[in-house]
């Protein structure tokens, strides 16, 4: 049947309304929830049940879809996918929505398949766009730093992007403060200034406290946090058990079981009870835990089923925390 877009999709009334937030400096509004297809959008995955997915985040005002080249598995296959439902629901929608991907990670076999050279990233982006059908992304982002690539190289060949009309943003993911902070300047000198930095982020994972964030704040650029409920583990799916089914039980999935220790459920728990205690689910609270800071344009989640989407998307409905409830989390997870 053919996809019509709910045309409530944007309405600002209502408490579970999506917002949109000015990424860093720039003139470009993200929803406050982004939709990531890591997982879930692959050739191994059921077609009806990504689609579903998909036109849900849509219709409930996410405008933000992010890929990269080697989303799968096999890699490759996200986009392909994407591309294909692009072109069947989402055409007539193509400018309101925030399409990104990315260069970095290993793609294909040889010298040029990976890191940050300009011959990697240019040919990996013409990839993209062809797998997506696209005329050009949103945002590219380098995935990752190349420590053997000057940053030079890397950011020019960003820039370069921007200038053949393939990519309208820029991005960087995973880069150290430092530099984070030497990007910007290159990007700044090129003329392409940097939109956003994909960072993970989340309660479990807090390494941007300790400079990134003070660097995107003072410099004007977005932060949209990666692996926001830590994979799955942000919510109370595995307190009592590891189910069947969730990532941590797949042999393609980033997430170990050994990761997965009582010490970690006991905390998770404890979180969860302070999620009850405030009338949302833990993956709600650990969502709005993220966006209570400002510089956080958007949180990127993951989603193997409509359910999971819309529980998250809850999260806009309390996104303010008391102080006692900021030291309740604190004193967890210390
Ligand atoms: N730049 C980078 O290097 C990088 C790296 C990783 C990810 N990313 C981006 O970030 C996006 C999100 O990453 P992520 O998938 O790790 O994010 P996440 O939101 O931390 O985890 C998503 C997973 O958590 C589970 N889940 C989600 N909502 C749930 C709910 N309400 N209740 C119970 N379980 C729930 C699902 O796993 P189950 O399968 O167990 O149901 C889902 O697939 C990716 O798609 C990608 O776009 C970027």
């Amino acid at each position: 049947m053919t996809y019509l877009a709910n045309p409530a999709r944007y309405d600002a009334t209502g408490d579970s309304a999506m917002e949109y937030r000015r990424c860093g400096n720039s003139g470009l509004r993200l929803p406050a929830i982004s939709l990531g297809l890591w997982h879930n959008f692959g050739g191994i995955d059921v077609f009806e049940n990504y689609r579903d997915i998909l036109r849900t985040a849509f219709d409930r005002g996410i405008t933000h879809f992010d890929l990269a080249n080697n989303y799968g598995p096999p890699p490759g296959s996200a986009e392909e996918n994407f591309g294909m439902l692009f072109k069947k629901d989402f055409l007539p929608y193509r400018d309101e929505l925030i399409i990104s991907s990315k260069a970095g990670y290993l793609m294909w076999d040889g010298p040029y398949g990976e890191w940050g050279s300009r011959k990697y990233l240019i040919a990996s982006c013409d990839q993209s766009l062809k797998r997506m059908g696209l005329d050009y992304v949103d945002i590219f982002y380098s995935h990752r730093p190349d420590p053997n690539t000057p940053l030079e190289e890397t950011m020019g060949a960003l820039d370069s992007l921007v200038r053949q009309g393939k990519a309208l943003y820029v991005g960087i993911s995973n880069y150290s403060a430092e530099d984070t902070k030497k990007a910007i300047e290159i990007l700044k000198r090129l003329g392409t200034p940097c939109l956003i930095h994909q960072p993970k982020y989340s309660m479990l994972e807090r390494w941007v406290e300790g400079g990134l964030m003070d660097v995107l704040g003072d410099e004007g650029v977005g932060c949209i946090p990666f692996s926001p409920l830590a994979q799955g583990l942000l919510t109370d799916k595995y307190l009592k058990e590891i189910p069947t089914g969730s990532r941590a039980t797949f042999a393609h999935g980033a997430l170990l079981h050994d990761q997965i220790t009582p010490e970690l459920i006991q905390k998770i728990g404890k979180l969860n009870a302070v999620a009850i205690e405030r009338g949302q689910t833990l993956a709600q609270m650990a969502l709005a835990w993220l966006l209570k800071d400002q510089r956080v344009t958007s949180v990127l989640i993951g989603a193997s089923r409509v359910s999971q989407l819309l529980d998250s998307l809850e999260c806009l409905k309390n996104k303010n925390f008391s102080q006692e409830e900021l030291g309740k989390i604190e004193g967890i997870l210390k």
